[in-house]
């Protein structure tokens, strides 16, 4: 018998018992994926490759983390100086955690920019949005496991947040009045197990909920409309191995871009790894400027723009809920930014120079000058959702092709 007569029945065996190759069909081999695809597609991709980044790299260094207050700060330099390899692991940990933001960043954007979200993808998005959400809690809970200075005075600002709108409710996520060794273990666990574990899951749902609908591409072309005598789109191609070959040319371009920064710049000049972290945390002792990491930066921009504390969390919080809303809040006749006039280029400039003027702000001490610039791109942020609804509707929109453009 042949070595491929061999194959053949070893997957006849497998597929009369598990739909292994009916699987590889409908979401590798047979999956028709638009051929228009440009570089911001690859960040999906990229999301992903992140995701397997953390948590490899995530195992290796729980294997020599001590997570108690009086073990965690000396274990984490024991692995940056003693384990073989270790500073390596902590280094693509730490910059895979912003490159996670990067990458998740300009992925949404993206959905902005060409209606992603649009129907029929709004469970794609919604899936996306629980990702981002479950994202900021796990790269919250592992800031603190260094147990230094930031991670310390960070996590007690934050959660003291929570306990503005309840007491109790602070005490619960911390296990104790103040930020302890009890909240340490706590976060540990969960970011260790439980939300890498929702994570996957999510990001499962959130390719499954693709897969059912398709793709979408920068003309915003429903590419299942025009098919072949085959039933095949005439836009599509396979996604193995047209896309499988052009990710890996974009991972690659990616970990030139990763390396280049875990081996020369670690730090990031402070936004990757902040200075205060490279001392043991001290309850007695605040740190002069307590920040948040730069991805958490325009959300805790607006916490501070809104004088009221109870008010800044609900503003934080309602900063996130809003993108919740995005496939409801457009109105547009049409999806991609390509068939936009300049109204919606514009609007979209002033969003875009307002979340980037909060993220700089929440790196900033705040003086009344900053307040009330935090405050106009506050506001600006929000009016860019709420009024969507309307805005999205004005102007001359191009003719939408039938087939993808090039
Ligand atoms: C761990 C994080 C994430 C992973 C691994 C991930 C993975 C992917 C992959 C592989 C794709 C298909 C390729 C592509 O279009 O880029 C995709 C599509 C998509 N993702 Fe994500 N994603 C993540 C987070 C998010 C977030 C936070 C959002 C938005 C809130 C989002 C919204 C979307 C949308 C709307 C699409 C459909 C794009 C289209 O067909 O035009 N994703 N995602």
């Amino acid at each position: 018998m042949s070595s491929e007569e061999n194959k053949n029945q070893v997957m006849e065996w497998i597929d009369a018992r598990f739909p292994l190759t009916a699987t590889w069909n409908k979401h590798i081999g047979k999956y028709y994926t638009p051929k228009n695809f440009n570089l911001w597609y690859l960040m999906g991709v990229l999301s992903l490759f992140v995701l397997v980044n953390q948590i490899l790299t995530g195992i290796w260094l729980t294997m020599n983390f001590d997570p108690t207050s009086a073990g965690a700060f000396d274990s984490v330099e024991y692995i940056m100086r003693d384990v073989d390899w270790g500073w390596l692991l902590r280094y693509m940990h730490s910059t895979g955690a912003s490159a996670f933001f990067i990458v998740v960043y300009l992925h949404m954007f993206r959905g902005l920019m060409y209606g992603s979200y649009r129907k029929p993808r709004e469970l794609v998005w919604i899936f996306g949005m629980i990702i981002f959400v479950l994202l900021m809690a796990e790269a919250f809970m592992g800031y603190l496991l260094p147990w230094g200075q930031m991670s310390y005075w960070g996590a007690q600002v934050i959660i003291n947040l929570f306990g503005a709108i309840s007491e109790s409710l602070g005490v619960w996520i911390r296990g104790d009045y103040v930020i302890s060794g009890v909240t340490l273990t706590r976060f540990f666990a969960l970011h260790v197990v439980a939300v890498p574990l929702a994570l996957i899951i999510m990001v499962f749902l959130h390719i499954v909920a693709l897969h059912q609908v398709g793709s979408m591409n920068p003309d915003g072309i429903e590419i299942k409309k025009v098919k072949d005598e085959n039933g095949i789109p005439k836009d599509g191609i396979p996604f193995h191995p047209y896309f499988t070959v052009k990710d890996i040319n974009g991972i690659v371009g990616f970990l030139i871009i990763f390396t280049a920064i875990i081996f020369f710049a670690p730090e990031m000049g402070g936004y990757f790894l902040e200075p205060p972290n490279f001392l043991p945390a001290n309850p007695l002792k605040t740190p002069e400027h307590i920040a948040p990491v730069w991805y958490f930066t325009p959300f805790y921009s607006i916490l501070r723009a809104i004088p009221d504390q109870l008010f800044g969390v609900i503003g934080m919080g309602g900063a996130i809920v809003v993108l919740f809303l995005l496939p409801w809040l457009d109105r547009s006749p049409v999806k991609s930014i390509r068939y936009k006039d300049w109204i919606y280029k514009t609007i979209l400039a002033v969003f875009l120079i307002a979340f980037f003027g909060l993220g700089y702000l929440g790196t900033q001490k705040p003086t009344p000058t900053l307040t009330m610039l935090s405050r106009i791109f506050a506001t600006i942020y929000f009016l860019f959702f709420l009024l969507m609804p309307f805005w999205s509707k004005l102007g001359k929109t191009k003719p939408v092709p039938e087939r993808v453009t090039h």
